[in-house]
C-alpha cells in the first residue's frame, strides 16, 4: 500500500475572526493533510489564545508576518489573513519563496498592490495564489451557472443582484468595525463586494466594458443622531430601547448567550461579561451616529460586458436579511434566487412550467463554503508539492484582478459622476 502523503506545513498570518476561527480551526480539523507550524498576529492576547487551542509552542508564535516569515523554514503554504492594508507584503515573499497562498480578498485596497502580487505571482518558481471568493464554492451559484451553461433560459441578457448586508452587520463592520474607513481598510464595494463582481463577471462569461456607480454614506453620519443620543450606547442614551443599531440591543439581546461572530470580535473569547466592559470602553460600544466612518452605506453599480449583457448591483446597508438576492433574465426564461434561503426558481417560457430547485447547505460560514474551499486547496497544494497538476482551481489571481479592476473603476466612476470605460488608462 502507497504511504499516504506527509501533512502540508502551513502557517497562518493574523489570528483574527477569518485567521484563527476558521482557517486554523478546519484545518486543526484534518491533521493528516494540515499541520499548524507557526502562527503570527500583532495583537498578543489573540496569538497566545490561538496558540495554545493549537497546542504550539511559545517559539512558534510570532508578533508579525514578517517575523514570522523571514524565520520560519521548511513550509508549503501561508494563509493571509492580515487586515486589507497588511496582505501585500507577507503575500509577495510567500510567493518569492516558492509558497503557495492563501489569500483573504480583497487582493490588496489599491491597484499597485494588486499589480505588486501578480507580478509576485508571475516569476518563475512562484507558488500559486487562491483569492478568497468563498461564494464560488457555494451549490446557490455553482447551480446558478450550470443553468446559464446549459442553456436553460436562453441566452442571457440582463442580471439583476443585491446584497443586503443587514442593518446589524452593517453597523458591526462598517461603521463601528474594522472596515468603517477607506485610508484603514477598502471602500465597502471592495470590501463587501468584491464577491459579488467577481460572481457578475462569472456568471456572464465576458469581459466587462464600462461601469456606472452611484452611492455614498447616506445614513451613519452626525447630523442623523436623534435627539438624546450619546456618543455611547451605555452612556444613558435616551433612545438607546428603540434605536436598531443599539450595541446593547445587537450584541447584549440579539447575540445573547453567544460566544461567535460578532461577539468574538467585540471581546476575545466573546462571553458577556467582557462584551459589557468592550461596550462600555472600546469601538463596539460607540453610536452608529458619532463614529469616524465614512465608507458608503449603499451603492448601485451598473455593468457592460462585451457579450452585450448588462447587470446591475446594488449593496446596501439596510436589510434585515443578510442575504444576496439574485434576477437573471434570459430570452427563453428566468431566474430568480435568495442565497440565505438557498431557493432558486427557475421560470422556461417555452414550456410555460416553472422549477424550484434547492440548493442550501447544512454547514458553517457562507452556507458551508468555508470548509468547501479549505478541503480545495488543501488538495489542490498536496498534488502540486507532488508534482502533479491536480485539478484546475474554481477561480483563478486573474480572474480575481479583474474583478477587483471593476471595483476601482465603479468607485472612479462614484467619485467623477461619470461612465468609466474598462480601457481607460489607471
Ligand atoms: N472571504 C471573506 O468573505 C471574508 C470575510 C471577512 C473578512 N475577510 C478578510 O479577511 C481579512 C481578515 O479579516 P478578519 O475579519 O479576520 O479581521 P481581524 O481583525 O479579526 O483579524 C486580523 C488579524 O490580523 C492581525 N494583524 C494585523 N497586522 C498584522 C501583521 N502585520 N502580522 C500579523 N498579524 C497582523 C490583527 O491583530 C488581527 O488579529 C481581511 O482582509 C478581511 O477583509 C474576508
Amino acid at each position: 500500500m502507497a504511504t499516504p502523503p506527509r501533512p502540508l506545513a502551513i502557517v497562518i498570518l493574523g489570528a483574527g475572526n477569518r485567521g484563527a476561527d476558521v482557517y486554523a480551526e478546519l484545518m486543526a480539523q484534518r491533521p493528516n493533510q494540515a499541520r499548524i507550524a507557526a502562527i503570527a498576529d500583532a495583537r498578543p492576547e489573540r496569538l497566545a489564545r490561538l496558540g495554545e487551542r493549537l497546542g504550539l509552542d511559545a517559539g512558534a508564535l510570532f508578533p508579525s508576518a514578517d517575523a514570522l516569515l523571514s524565520r520560519v523554514q521548511d513550509l508549503d503554504a501561508v494563509v493571509v489573513a492580515t487586515p486589507d492594508d497588511a496582505h501585500v507584503a507577507p503575500t509577495v515573499a510567500a510567493l518569492d519563496r516558492g509558497l503557495d497562498v492563501l489569500l483573504e480578498k480583497p487582493i490588496a485596497p489599491h491597484l499597485d498592490g494588486v499589480r505588486a502580487i501578480e507580478r509576485a505571482a508571475a516569476k518563475e518558481g512562484a507558488g500559486t495564489v487562491t483569492v478568497v471568493h468563498v461564494l464560488r464554492y457555494t451549490p446557490f451559484f455553482r447551480t446558478l451557472k450550470e443553468l446559464l451553461d446549459a442553456g436553460r433560459i436562453g441566452r442571457l441578457v440582463a442580471i439583476q443582484h443585491t446584497e443586503n448586508i443587514g442593518y446589524f452587520h452593517f453597523a458591526h463592520s462598517y461603521v463601528r468595525g474594522n472596515w468603517r474607513r477607506e485610508d484603514e481598510a477598502s471602500p465597502m464595494l471592495l470590501a463587501k463586494a468584491c464577491h459579488d463582481l467577481d460572481l457578475l463577471r462569472w456568471l456572464v462569461g465576458a469581459p466587462c466594458t464600462a461601469v456606472t456607480s452611484v452611492g455614498g454614506l447616506a445614513h451613519f453620519r452626525p447630523e442623523n443622531a436623534p435627539e438624546g443620543a450619546t456618543e455611547r450606547c451605555l452612556d444613558g442614551c435616551s433612545v438607546e430601547r428603540t434605536c436598531p443599531y443599539s450595541a446593547v440591543r445587537i450584541y447584549l439581546e440579539l447575540f445573547a448567550g453567544s460566544t461567535d461572530w460578532p461577539n468574538s470580535v467585540v471581546a476575545l473569547g466573546g462571553d458577556r461579561r467582557a462584551v459589557l466592559e468592550a461596550l462600555q470602553q472600546g469601538p463596539y460600544g460607540r453610536c452608529v451616529y458619532h463614529c469616524d466612518n465614512d465608507v458608503a452605506d449603499h451603492q448601485l453599480v451598473q455593468l457592460e460586458f462585451a457579450n452585450d449583457v448588462q447587470a446591475s448591483l446594488v449593496v446596501q446597508a439596510f436589510s434585515a436579511a443578510i442575504t444576496r438576492r439574485v434576477h437573471l433574465m434570459g430570452t427563453h426564461g428566468e431566474i430568480t434566487g435568495d442565497l440565505d434561503e438557498g431557493v432558486l426558481e427557475l421560470q422556461d417560457f417555452a414550456q410555460g412550467r416553472s422549477e424550484r430547485l434547492n440548493v442550501r447547505v447544512a454547514g458553517s460560514g457562507h452556507g458551508g463554503d468555508d470548509e468547501a474551499l479549505v478541503v480545495d486547496v488543501l488538495e489542490r497544494w498536496q498534488q502540486r508539492r507532488l508534482g502533479r497538476g491536480g485539478e484546475h482551481a474554481p477561480t483563478t489571481l486573474a480572474a480575481s484582478i479583474e474583478s477587483h479592476t471593476m471595483a476601482f473603476a465603479a468607485e472612479r466612476s462614484r467619485h467623477e459622476r461619470r461612465r468609466v470605460a474598462m480601457d481607460e488608462p489607471a
